[in-house]
């Protein structure tokens, strides 16, 4: 493998050249593949390549859309962007379910950012908090340029405070700040105002350093926002669970129900459970531009908040008969600023939302994460999770094997009542070409 220096300062013409050319003998077939996803047509390529840095071509991932989601008043088609079969068909019929059992009641608990200025102080902390108790004003102030247009749209600095962390590392302190970034996710917001307060703490603390040492260690904003929470709930009479034939809703509501206790006290069973909601949440994140990796974190760490990693969801059936299940869990993302405005696709997806506000979007978030369980759980405990993903799954099978559209469909046929496994399409496949096996297939 080579290295290479200056890789970024080469055109996007010359990375290719060389790429091709240290990683892949030379292979002159690669360049056109590369290109064809390209958008040369337009100025959205130039958008593309701008996004980040070193960008060759652009990676795609279908946009599907899931349908008849009644989240409070308003019925959504919630744009999903993923590479997983079976994940859209399943929030789309767990929303059809839904939609007819009065829909998903969803509501924004709380919406505060936090972020901190992680810092040592090698002086008395008693003397250290008085002094912010008596100067916190300085730094409400020190940043009110940068605050000026986040408090026109009526949000800001929340709340500053001293917290003094010594019992957990030496001389360990933070300045934690709490925000309201109304509609924008804010990161960019709360890393200024942080590293103006850390400049504001050196200045201030410069004039009395007879009283200890002051060390900024560092300024950024927390990805774990646990007060940040949004609710989504769905819920009807025992009776109205009919969703197989081969159960009672009785029997389903209690197996339902086992099934989330299961991952409430099983780590193995809860990170697949909690996946199967990130299927759904991360699809919609994505598709409407948000940082999925900060709403991961910060939903693994809110599922382990008790000391044990457990489900982000939860069902019982109440005292009056009727089946709850729910989602309460902190996303913290924007509708406006980052790829909402640049990225055509986000636009859209954000269109097609009818423009939601944050608060409207961490709403249609949880209920795709809800419905995604649902449909997870429903398959489980009833009639398998392989019946209905085998089935999508063949499709990609038979792309994978380049089957023709008459391959496809010959195939598909056969497969309509019986199980689906990776050989068995494979055996049949080359039977319809009338070749004894894959590898003579692929020369
Ligand atoms: C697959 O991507 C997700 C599931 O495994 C989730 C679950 O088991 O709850 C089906």
């Amino acid at each position: 493998m080579k290295e290479i220096k200056g890789f970024s300062k080469l055109s996007k013409k010359a990375k290719l050249e060389w790429l091709i050319d240290a990683y892949f003998d030379g292979d002159q077939s690669i360049l056109p593949r590369l290109q064809s996803y390209w958008h040369i047509e337009s100025d959205i390529q130039k958008l593309h390549d701008e996004f980040i840095e070193n960008t060759i071509t652009n990676y795609f991932l279908p946009l599907g859309i899931a349908p008849n989601f009644k989240i409070n008043d308003s019925v959504y088609c919630i744009p999903m962007a993923i590479e997983e079969s079976s994940v859209v068909a399943a929030a789309a019929k767990s929303a059809a379910f839904w939609k007819d059992r009065g829909g998903f009641k969803a509501n924004v608990i709380s919406s505060t950012k936090v972020g901190h200025v992680h810092f040592t102080w090698s002086g008395d902390g008693n003397q250290l908090e008085s002094w912010f108790n008596q100067h916190s004003d300085i730094f409400i102030e020190g940043t009110n340029q940068l605050t000026a247009n986040m408090r026109s749209r009526g949000g800001g600095i929340k709340k500053i405070s001293i917290l003094n962390k010594t019992h957990l590392e030496s001389d360990y302190y933070q300045l934690e700040a709490e925000f309201d970034t109304v509609d924008a996710m804010g990161a960019n917001f709360i890393n200024s105002c942080l590293e103006e307060f850390s400049k504001i703490l050196e200045l201030g603390l410069q004039s009395t350093p007879e009283q200890g040492k002051l060390d900024i260690i560092m300024c950024i904003l927390s990805n774990y926002t646990p007060n940040c929470i949004v609710k989504v709930e769905v819920s009807c009479p025992v009776e109205e669970l009919n969703v197989d034939p081969t159960i009672t809703p009785h029997e389903f509501a209690e197996k339902f129900i086992r099934a989330i206790n299961i991952a409430n006290i099983e780590p193995y069973r809860a990170t697949t459970h909690n996946k199967g909601i990130m299927n759904g949440i991360d699809a919609v994140v994505l598709a409407t531009g948000n940082d999925f990796r900060a709403v991961e974190a910060c939903a693994h760490t809110y599922a382990s908040r008790s000391g044990q990693y457990k489900s982000l969801t939860n069902a019982e059936v109440s005292a009056n008969g009727i089946f709850r299940f729910w989602i309460e869990l902190p996303i913290a993302v924007g509708t406006v600023g980052g790829l909402t405005q640049l990225h055509p696709l986000v636009k859209f997806c954000h269109r097609l939302l009818n423009n939601p506000n944050a608060e409207d979007l961490m709403m249609i978030i949880a209920s795709a994460g809800l419905a995604q369980n649902f449909g997870a759980i429903r398959s489980l405990v009833t009639t398998g999770i392989q019946k209905g993903h085998m089935k999508m799954h063949l499709l990609n099978i038979l792309n994978q094997l380049e089957a023709t559209e008459q391959e496809k469909k010959a195939i598909q046929t056969h497969f309509e009542n019986k199980v689906v496994t990776h050989q068995a399409v494979v055996d049949l496949f080359c039977e319809i070409r009338n070749v004894n096996n894959i590898e003579k297939l692929n020369k």
